[in-house]
């Protein structure tokens, strides 16, 4: 593919993965191809130049926050970023005062992550450029989702008929809500693996619920394991490590009971001996997470190409 390929999607802000179709999907996914590609020949159209990007992260972030930066970067734009930190939050400002100053500026997109559940929706309604949501609280992570799904379909060569399963600490995963909205979307069976405790309140139409491991993980073809989200529950919620890897840790004698050529994935960070032995985060054949994080270049790169260049 020497060209970026055509195709625009129906979206003008990523805060969610429900309002994309099957067909969005496909054009992401298919541009990020084409950049995954031009990065592997170091011959990326410039068609961020001059652009100027406002990243905006009230949580932590190595994975997210960089790759979203290396893809603005590699695509020619150039990147603003507000420090909460350092910034007049501290001095008594509503978020929404300052978003309203920081769009004044102009800048040509927002990407954000925010504590606060639903914040992305709310910028939206605030600024007048586009909108890509890099987490916010439990509720979405919809880049997260698509270097997923994109992750899944260069190893398997399609999502429809795949059975996922997302093992771990559902109750607060942006992660597993973004993954099952979009896998099932794009034609994939899941099957969530959690304690009762780390269940979600709500399972999806068509979505298997298991509380033990060995029984969700026969047959499946991609097992996603989670952190459990710690900062998100009260300290009476934590599980202890120990006993949370004896019950729930993917081991690679539980991973044996998935195809024998299932792929593990992490949205990362590991934590490794509590949800992934370390034999299975590093298995040289089954184990695609470095991938699988790499991956999260040029499908920002996509995201930001699609909504930011027109
Ligand atoms: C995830 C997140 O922040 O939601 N990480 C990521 O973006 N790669 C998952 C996590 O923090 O466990």
């Amino acid at each position: 593919m020497s060209s970026i390929p055509t195709g625009k999607i129906s979206v003008t802000h990523l805060c969610d993965v429900s309002p994309l179709t099957p067909e969005d999907v496909t054009i992401i996914l298919d541009r990020a191809l084409f950049f995954k590609t031009a990065l592997q020949n170091k011959n990326v159209p410039q068609t961020l130049n001059g652009k100027v990007i406002l990243t905006l992260f009230t949580e932590n972030s190595t994975r997210t926050r960089n790759s979203f930066e290396m893809a603005a970067l590699r695509l020619g734009a150039r990147l603003l970023n507000w420090d909460e930190k350092i910034s007049s939050a501290k001095k008594g400002e509503t978020f929404s005062d300052t978003l309203r100053y920081l769009n004044g500026y102009r800048p040509d997109a927002i990407v954000m992550r925010h504590h606060e559940y639903n914040a992305p929706n709310y910028v939206a309604g605030l600024v007048d450029c586009p909108v890509i949501n890099a987490g916010d609280s439990y509720r979405e992570h919809p880049t997260q989702a698509l270097l997923d799904a994109f992750t899944i379909r260069e190893c398997k060569g399609k999502i429809e008929g795949l059975t996922v399963a997302i093992i771990g600490d559902l109750a607060h995963s942006r992660v597993a809500n973004s993954d099952v909205s979009l896998l099932t979307k794009m034609g994939a069976t899941i099957h969530l693996i959690a304690p009762v405790h780390l269940q979600p309140q709500k399972i999806p139409d068509g979505v298997k619920i298991f509380d033990t491991i060995e029984d969700g993980l026969v047959g499946c073809d991609v097992v996603i394991t989670l952190r459990i989200q710690k900062e998100r529950m009260d300290a009476s919620a934590i599980p202890n490590d120990v006993a949370y890897f004896y019950a729930y840790g993917l081991t690679q004698e539980r991973l044996a009971l998935a195809k024998p050529d299932a792929i593990v994935m992490h949205p990362g960070p590991m934590n490794r001996g509590v949800e992934i032995a370390d034999d299975v985060a590093d298995d040289p054949k089954q184990s695609v997470i470095f991938q699988q994080g790499a991956n999260g270049v040029p499908v920002r790169m996509a995201v930001l190409d699609l909504l930011v260049s027109v």
